[in-house]
């Protein structure tokens, strides 16, 4: 008998003292709720390819989820996708993909903006989340418009100008004389070491400080971004020895120091 109790209360402390190193099989663990991931948060896309901007369901166990997308623009948020339909400004142009991403055919320029996927699901202990998704759509540039002086007095300060506005990021600017692309610091080149020129590759400015005879010839501007580049067709500078008017002047001025 005293064995037999012996034997119980040994069995029954190793019961009670292991029991909490074991875990409990008899539940299924409960989904804590409803969890978005997207693979990419700041999504960069091409004008007229198709883009895809992913939500992904992580966890959840209600079966038919109220998916929706919102498109915010300016701070004003539209539906692109409600009622199991897309809506709005991607209507006829996108379609939802499993689980819940969106599937633009053929993006244009006017799709940039903020996309949040929003998911319900009223079964989850935590029954919402969302997530925000940031497209911006490149978009190539077109011909820029390049102004360059016809005519221009040796020594003189002259500027050259290119200007291109639809590039989405916005281009860089590359001047080129005679067909040679020009350096963007004449210093570092042979050629173009005696040049007095400053490039400007964000706004598009070529300026002469002191013209010289050589710097005569055809100009062209290319405007260039990640998509493409395109280019102006290509004008005449001439450069003249001397401003005979500006002599004259200065004669007559009284103020010749040569
Ligand atoms: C995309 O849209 C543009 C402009 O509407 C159109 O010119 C182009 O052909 C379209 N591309 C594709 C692949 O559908
Ligand atoms: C630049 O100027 C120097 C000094 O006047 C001259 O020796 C050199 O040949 C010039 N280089 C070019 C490329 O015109």
């Amino acid at each position: 008998i005293i064995i037999t109790i012996i034997s119980f209360y040994i069995i029954l402390f190793y019961f009670f003292y292991f029991l909490p190193l074991f875990p409990s099989t008899g539940h299924i663990p409960v989904s804590v709720g409803v969890t978005l991931r997207t693979t990419d948060k700041v999504v960069w896309a091409n004008e007229f390819e198709p883009i895809e901007l992913t939500c992904l369901i992580e966890s959840i166990s209600t079966n038919n989820p109220r998916i929706e997308w919102k498109k915010i623009k300016n701070g004003a948020p539209s539906y692109v996708y409600f009622q199991n339909k897309i809506a709005g400004d991607l209507e006829h142009r996108a379609k939802l993909r499993e689980p819940a991403n969106i599937l633009i055919f053929n993006a244009t320029r006017s799709d940039t903006a903020e996309y949040r996927c929003e998911v319900a699901a009223i079964d989850d202990q935590r029954d919402f989340d969302e997530i925000l998704i940031s497209l911006a759509v490149r978009v190539k540039p077109v011909v820029p418009q390049c102004s360059v002086p016809e005519s221009v007095t040796v020594g003189t300060s002259t500027e050259l100008q290119c200007l291109e506005n639809e590039g989405f990021p916005a281009p860089q600017y590359h001047w080129f004389h005679n067909n040679e692309e020009l350096p963007q610091d004449p210093k570092n080149s042979l050629k173009f070491i005696n040049s007095s020129y400053i490039i400007n590759p964000d706004t598009g400015s070529l300026k002469f400080r002191r013209a010289r005879k050589e710097d005569a010839g055809e100009y062209y501007c290319q405007a260039k971004n990640d998509v493409g580049n395109a280019q102006c067709s290509p004008q005449m500078m001439e450069v003249y020895d001397v401003d005979i008017l500006g002599i004259f002047l200065k004669c007559f001025g009284g103020v010749v120091n040569l």
